[in-house]
């Protein structure tokens, strides 16, 4: 028995924001955001919700498996940002879609949600609880963003992508590893609903990303080779084995310091994140669609996905495709 991504999707908003654009904003350059993080353009919603690009990304995957959305039957959406407390974004993207015979519900773990939205799913499907899942990363972090904040507000696209995971005979999902580190949380974070009751006078309120850029990036240049080599141990293979390695797109350079650490070329490092920025839970899975799409990925392939951010939260997977 294996559980394998059998399709893919993904969805951006129509609008496309340039480094010149936020120039215009606040006391940026393009040469700066691309220097310090390789991001040279990323979408901005105008109107487009967590919950519509995650149906428009879980709709492609569906269609790319050439499955029904009757036919799923767990649907998880990993965000940190969705429109509504309750119901739950997995619940609107069942409706749009009619995925009436799924179990939906949201999974928030930042930037590694996507991560741990499929390891959760692999756990079900192992454990024969369910036959197949839909796992969409979502986010419209423009809403969250403090956009007189430069040392923010250049980093971050909002988009989704989606995977159709099911239970087969070829290999698939070959290994995972997670991990939480609960103590660095104040290096990330964003307040949601201020607490307002008629039992108190005042509350701190924080509603956009605070960040502490240089502890993020040393963190992922430190935990998420390690994380790598023990799903990489636990599999019985070694980093020269992996045809490549799909790593949430936060910067280009933690992805050059990770490469370097791992002692790998960068060549096997794909990237997107000059066109779409930093899109948390989104990342891995629109990157992943858009290697499917250009034919990047064959069958038999071995492929390292790695996801990190708040939390502190971070975890890697291999598998074969
Ligand atoms: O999904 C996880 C989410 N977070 C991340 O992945 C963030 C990880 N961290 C990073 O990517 C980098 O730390 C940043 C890109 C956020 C910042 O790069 P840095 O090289 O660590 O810059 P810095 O924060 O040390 O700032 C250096 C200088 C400062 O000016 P002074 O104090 O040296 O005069 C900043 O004020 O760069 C300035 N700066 C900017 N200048 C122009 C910060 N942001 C900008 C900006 N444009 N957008």
């Amino acid at each position: 028995m294996s559980v394998r991504i059998i399709g893919t999707g993904s969805a951006l908003p129509q609008k496309e924001v340039s480094n010149e654009d936020l120039a215009r904003l606040v006391e940026t350059s393009d040469e700066w955001i691309r220097e310090r993080t390789g991001i040279g353009s990323r979408h901005i919603s105008t109107g487009e919700t967590v919950v519509s690009l995650a149906a428009g990304a879980c709709k492609k995957a569906l269609e790319n498996a050439e499955k029904t959305a009757a036919q799923v039957e767990l649907l998880l959406v990993a965000t940190c940002t969705p429109e509504q407390g309750i119901p739950c974004a997995a619940c609107q993207v069942q409706s749009i879609l009619g995925a009436e015979n799924a179990v939906a519900f949201d999974l928030n773990a930042a930037c590694a949600g996507f991560l741990f939205a499929l390891h959760t799913a692999w756990a079900y499907i192992e454990a024969g609880i369910y036959q197949n899942a839909l796992i969409a990363g979502s986010e419209v972090l423009s809403k969250i963003i403090d956009w007189d904040d430069r040392g923010t507000c250049v980093l971050f696209g909002d988009g989704a992508g989606a995977v159709l995971l099911e239970r087969g005979t070829r290999p698939g999902i070959l290994g995972f590893v997670q991990h939480s580190d609960g103590t660095k949380g104040q290096v990330l974070q964003c307040d949601s609903r201020k607490l307002e009751n008629p039992y108190i006078s005042e509350s701190q309120y924080a509603p956009y990303v605070q960040m502490d850029g240089r502890e993020v990036f040393a963190f992922a240049v430190r935990q998420v080779p390690a994380c790598i080599a023990e799903v990489l141990e636990r599999t019985g293979l070694t980093p020269d084995d992996v045809d490549l390695y799909v790593l949430h797109q936060a910067n280009r350079r933690i992805i050059e310091g990770i490469s370097r650490r791992l002692s790998v070329d960068m060549q096997k490092f794909p990237m997107n994140l000059d066109r779409v920025g930093n899109m948390s839970s989104a990342a891995i899975p629109v990157l992943l669609d858009e290697l499917h799409r250009a034919g990047r990925l064959r069958e038999g392939m071995t492929l390292v996905l790695s996801g990190f951010g708040a939390g502190l939260t971070y975890g890697a997977c291999v598998l074969r495709w």
